[in-house]
């Protein structure tokens, strides 16, 4: 496994030319803390602004389209987002599989395309409520992630795997660490045997879902954690930062 932990701040929807100031911030505290890898996806309209702005954190996007270019108004392909100065692309969101009726395929298409246009991919699975409550977690989730990931021969360098209980997000009630820990342990087991024991045991498995400076701690010392993939507390830089200094 990588050794420093990656705490990556997903804005949504979230962010004008305001929160540039946000994002500096990040960086300045993020070259005062060198043991963590930080990164955060803005919205597209502030990639390009964020890269500029920042010298330590990685800057990302929130998806992509499978495609280069071509007439498919309102999207953005990952040579753009690339050309923009984002690193990573963030694909299979559960608000994208669930509010855009992503299948499986399709995301394999945008990571792939997001690989093909030499950035790295942060693939997010998780399941909703009914699927954990009738046990069936660690199956959809292995099933989902097997789907959705594109065959690789370095998948250490260039994947990373955040699981996120959509039950989980934005709800102020996080996974348990055991309930972490085993689903992560699933996962892993699923990359090794997708990607061979070195690349598998490369990729870093972050968890997203009601992450804050409060709970960041126990669930970033839980046992197969890599890091978090963090929504609403990512959006100031005070509890953001809270987090990564939990890690
Ligand atoms: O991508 C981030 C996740 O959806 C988690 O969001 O930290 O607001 O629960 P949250």
């Amino acid at each position: 496994m990588a050794s420093r932990p990656f705490i990556v701040g997903n804005w949504k929807m979230n962010g004008t030319r305001a929160m540039l100031s946000e994002a500096r911030a990040i960086d300045r505290a993020a070259q005062r803390h060198m043991k963590v890898e930080v990164a955060i996806a803005p919205p597209y309209t502030l990639i390009h602004a964020v890269h500029r702005e920042v010298e330590q954190i990685g800057v990302g996007a929130q998806d992509c389209h499978p495609g280069d270019e071509g007439a498919f108004t309102g999207d953005i392909s990952a040579p753009m987002l690339a050309d923009a100065g984002a690193k990573f692309v963030i694909v299979g969101h559960s608000e994208r599989r669930q509010g855009h009726a992503e299948s499986n395929d399709l995301v394999r298409e945008k990571a792939q395309s997001a690989l093909d246009a030499g950035m790295q991919v942060i693939m997010c699975c998780g399941e909703d409520a009914k699927t954990r409550e009738a046990g069936e977690a660690a199956s959809f989730v292995t099933k989902q992630l097997k789907s959705s990931l594109p065959e690789l021969d370095n998948a250490g360098d260039i994947l990373t795997v955040a699981y996120e209980p959509i039950w989980a997000i934005g709800t102020g009630n996080s996974a348990t660490p055991d309930d972490i820990a085993e689903m992560h342990a699933e996962i892993r087991k699923l990359l090794v045997k997708l990607y061979g024991e070195e690349q598998g045991t490369g990729v870093r498995i972050l968890y997203g879902g009601s992450v804050n400076p409060e709970n960041a701690r126990e669930i970033l010392s839980t046992q197969e954690v890599g890091g978090a993939l963090v929504g609403g507390a990512s959006l100031t830089a005070d509890s953001f930062f809270g987090i990564a200094l939990a890690a």
